[in-house]
This record gives C-alpha cells, structure tokens and sequence, in this order.
C-alpha cells in the first residue's frame, strides 16, 4: 500500500482538460494518488511521463479504459480493484468528444456520443461508487452547450427516450434532416444534458442510500485552442478556427476559457473544502448556478437512470 492517502481517477486525463486538472492536483496536493484513465496506452503513458517531470509528483500512472466499451470499462474496475492504491475519494468523469463526419458506434453498438458520454461514464460510476469512501466526490463535466438560453452557437439539445438515443438508427431517424456537422453537435449537446440528469440522479441516490458522496456537474466553458482536441472531427476550416481564431474571444466573453483555468476550477472542486458539503448542483467554472430548465426534469433523470442500469446489467438501486 502506498504512503499516500487518497486516490482521484481522472478519466480521458491524458489531454485538454483532464490533464491541466491532473497538473493542479499534482502540484498543490501530494497527498492525491493520481490515475489517469484514457483509451490510448502510448498517448496516456506520454501524458503521465510529461506530468511527473513538470509537477515533480511522483505518484501518477496512467491505465487504459476504453468508455465506448463495456467490456473495457468492466476490466479497468477489475486491474483498479486488484492494484493496491490508496482509499479511491474522488472520480472525474471528463472523457468527452463529438462527432462531424457521420454516425458511429461503440463496441457494444451504442451511438458512441451518447455511449461514450453518458452510458460509458455511468457504468464506471456504478462499478466504482462502492469503493468510494465517504465525503469523497464525482465531478461530472457536462457544458454550457446543454442550455440554449446560453447561446454558445451549439445546437439545442434534442432530448429522446434513451432507447432512440443509444441506437445509432434510431437516433440518426430521430435526427433526419440535419447536417452531418449538426447532427454530432446536437447529438453532443444532447450528451452533455444527459450529463446533469446522471449528476442529479446519481445524487439523489446516493442520498437515499444514506452514502456520504456528494455530485457536482460543471461546466468549463468553451475553451478553443490547441489545449483541448475536441475539434478532431471537424473540417479544415473549422479547425483552424477552432485553434487559431476563437481563441481571441477569451479577451471578450468570460465563457470563453482555457483548458488552464477551467482545469483549475475542476481541480478546485475536489480540493477546495468550501465545495465539500455541496451535492446535486450545477458549477459554471467555480460558481454555483441553475443549469438549463430542462435539466431539471426529474421524471427523464429517472427514465434514464433506469434505461441505463437495465442496458448495463445493473440493479437501478446503488
Ligand atoms: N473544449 C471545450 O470547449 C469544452 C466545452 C465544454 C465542455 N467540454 C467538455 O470537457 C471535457 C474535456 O474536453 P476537452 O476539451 O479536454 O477534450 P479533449 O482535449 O478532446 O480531451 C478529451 C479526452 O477524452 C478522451 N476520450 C475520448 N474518447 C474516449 C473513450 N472512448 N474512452 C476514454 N477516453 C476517451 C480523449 O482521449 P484521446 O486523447 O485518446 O482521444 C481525451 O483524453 C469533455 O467532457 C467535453 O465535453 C469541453
């Protein structure tokens, strides 16, 4: 057993986001075991090596979890289970992406937006949430894009029973008429308030349970530019702006961030004891607010909670 005391798994942490939270919690917090779970061994291994040399934190290690894979999800519990690491207080589920080039699937034929996003992300939570000691935390990074009153220039989320979303026909018949481009960003927005049901929900039960685990959904903002690779699928043009252009408008409109600083808000949300007794609720950066009115929904946060337990084998009860 290691001399340190607590472990935090970052999912998709070998880049962007995950990875500048990664750095602020290997700079402030010896204390913090550190697992960065990404699908690619080389890219989280890089990332891992780069993090010690610039933090001089030692205790890193990267391990291969593949979300849009049941079974990838299911051995990457088992190898944490069975890897001697300190007490696990705290899971950050940031492994994201979005899709312009057309429909794909994950390895278990889930539309991968919704697979990856959501349904990877909760069963990772449910295989984990025993193991995760009290007045631990799970920080979920949902977006701003979630609500259209925001206006981030995304698509409106286009909300349908969990069975239409998570089946790429279904979801593509559910979503006809639009661009390929629009189709992945509306499947992505649409992701990202999937995100705030499961926060929610998961919330609410862990409360019924009587567990000591609070959740928290936050929103880093747009944060264009070479630190995050979420622009991946999309076009030349699109790219260029993305890394080049958009950037500039960080000096304008305060939802407009870097992977730095929102890596520090999400970082915070585990560190910063001010955060510790505060569950079910919605950050933008480091502050508290409403998310969408839709989000609120309890009675789709509870269809999709139960959706997702049944497809994953799992009993709706943590
Ligand atoms: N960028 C923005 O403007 C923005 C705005 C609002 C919210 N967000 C959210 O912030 C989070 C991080 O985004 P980012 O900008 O940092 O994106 P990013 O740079 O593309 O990083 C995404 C991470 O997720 C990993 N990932 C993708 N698919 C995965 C899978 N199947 N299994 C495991 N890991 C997987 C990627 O691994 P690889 O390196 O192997 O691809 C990468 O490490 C996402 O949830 C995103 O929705 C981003």
């Amino acid at each position: 057993m290691s001399k340190d005391k607590k472990t935090v798994i970052i999912t998709g942490g070998n880049t962007g986001l995950g990875y500048e939270c990664a750095k602020v919690i290997a700079k402030n917090s010896p204390d913090w075991h550190i697992i960065l779970a990404s699908r690619n061994k080389d890219r989280v291994n890089s990332a891992v090596k780069e993090l010690i040399v610039t933090t001089g934190h030692q205790n890193i290690i990267g391990m291969v979890l593949d979300l849009a894979s049941f079974s990838s999800i299911h051995h990457f519990v088992d190898q944490f289970n069975q890897a001697g690491l300190p007490p696990l207080h705290a899971i950050i589920c940031n492994a994201g992406l979005q899709f312009a080039k057309g429909t794909q699937a994950t390895a278990d034929g889930i539309e991968s937006t919704f697979g990856v996003n959501h349904l990877g992300h909760f069963l990772l939570v449910r295989l984990l949430i025993e193991q995760l000691q009290d007045y631990g935390c799970i920080a979920v990074v949902s977006s701003d894009t979630h609500d259209p009153l925001m206006k981030t220039g995304m698509p409106a989320p286009k909300y349908f029973h969990p069975s239409v979303m998570a089946d790429p026909q279904k979801s593509d018949e559910s979503l006809a008429g639009l661009s390929s481009l629009a189709k992945g960003q509306t499947r992505y927005t649409t992701s990202k308030l999937c995100n705030i049901y499961f926060s929610y929900e998961l919330a609410r039960q862990i409360e019924k349970s009587k567990r000591l685990i609070t959740v928290k959904a936050f929103n880093p903002g747009m944060m264009p530019g070479k630190g995050s690779s979420l622009s991946r699928d999309y076009n030349p043009i699109l790219k260029f702006m993305w890394n080049n252009v958009l950037p500039i408008m960080r000096f304008f409109r305060s939802s407009v961030r870097s992977t730095k600083q929102s890596g520090t808000d999400l970082a915070n949300l585990i560190l910063d004891n001010r955060y510790n007794s505060i569950t079910g609720k919605y950050f933008d950066g480091p502050k508290e607010i409403p998310s969408s009115k839709e989000s609120y929904d309890v009675n789709r946060a509870k269809e999709l909670w139960n959706w997702s337990s049944s497809v994953v084998g799992l009993d709706k009860r943590i």
